[in-house]
């Protein structure tokens, strides 16, 4: 097995080895890797859907989505983005991630990491940011790290509440009320959370997800916000996967946030299954 750095800032690719079959000293290789990385990129995996599953479950329990709609059908755990249509219906979600997030982090227990298998990609478009939020916490300046310290963020799945992102024609379609019912109660976590592995502190709120600080009042809030997402999205914080056929990533929620960066042209296919591991609350 081989570990290949892809950026100063995040990511490893791991070549010669089949995740579907690995030995538990290699796994500790591996889950020592992701803590270091906090990316990891597999070439070349031969993954149905059982077998992902089974590599996913080494790192935790995995979780089921709030979204039902773009489940696998023999895997309740695993769901199917795609740009793919059938009888002039997506057969997955064509637009997840489309917003800087963190997996989950509306919920009280966010996601661990997220798992994503690329079963055919595009020849334009489809790649895939992420940003290290331990960085972006590191690089605060003494005076804002004293700031931040105590505050808390309130985290919702719902889009209509949220003015920085937008609302895409199918949850239009869909409409206020009944996207307002699949989504959970707010969720509040530390703005600066632990990671429980490697004890470092990331910053914890994203464009996509976070709407207001719990203890500053609006004005100060979002100005706030407006100035820590400007400076979580720097591109010396961040690296981008051009995906190759049968990549499987697995990404570090707990100190990353990560976009879809879409651009795929119509009639071209992205398809992918993505499994996520529960974490633990953030403090
Ligand atoms: C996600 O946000 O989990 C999906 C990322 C991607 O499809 O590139």
């Amino acid at each position: 097995m081989q570990i290949n750095p892809l950026s100063d800032v995040l990511g490893a690719e791991v070549v010669g080895i089949d995740v579907g079959n690995l030995e538990d000293e290699t796994f500790d290789k591996i889950h020592a890797a992701f803590l270091e990385h906090h990316v990891l990129v597999f070439r070349d995996q031969e993954l149905p859907p059982e077998r992902q599953v089974g590599f996913a479950q080494r790192f935790g329990e995995l979780d089921v989505h709030i979204q039902k709609d773009n489940k696998h059908s023999g895997h309740e755990a695993m769901q199917i983005l795609s740009t793919k249509k059938v009888d002039g219906k997506y057969v997955g979600s064509p637009s997840a991630g489309d917003a800087w997030h963190s997996d989950l982090s509306y919920t009280d227990i966010p996601t661990l990491c997220t798992m994503l298998y690329a079963v055919e990609i595009p020849e334009v478009g489809g790649d895939t940011e992420w940003s290290n939020m331990y960085q972006a916490y590191e690089t605060l300046s003494e005076e804002t790290k004293e700031k931040l310290e105590g505050l808390h963020a309130r985290h919702t799945f719902n889009r209509f509440r949220n003015p920085r992102v937008e609302v895409p024609e199918i949850y239009k379609e869909i409409g206020k009320e009944r996207y307002a019912d699949i989504a959970p109660p707010d969720a509040v976590h530390p703005l600066v959370r632990t990671h429980p592995e490697t004890g470092r502190k990331a910053l914890y709120l994203s464009e996509r997800f976070t709407i207001g600080i719990e203890e500053l009042g609006e004005e100060e809030g979002q100005a706030l916000m407006d100035e820590l997402i400007a400076h979580q999205k720097q591109r010396d914080f961040i690296y981008r996967h051009k995906w190759n056929l049968h990549d499987l990533t697995i990404w570090d929620n707990r100190c990353l946030i990560h976009l879809a960066c879409g651009g795929v042209p119509e009639g071209q296919i992205r398809h992918m299954h993505r499994v996520i591991v529960r974490g633990d609350k953030p403090f």
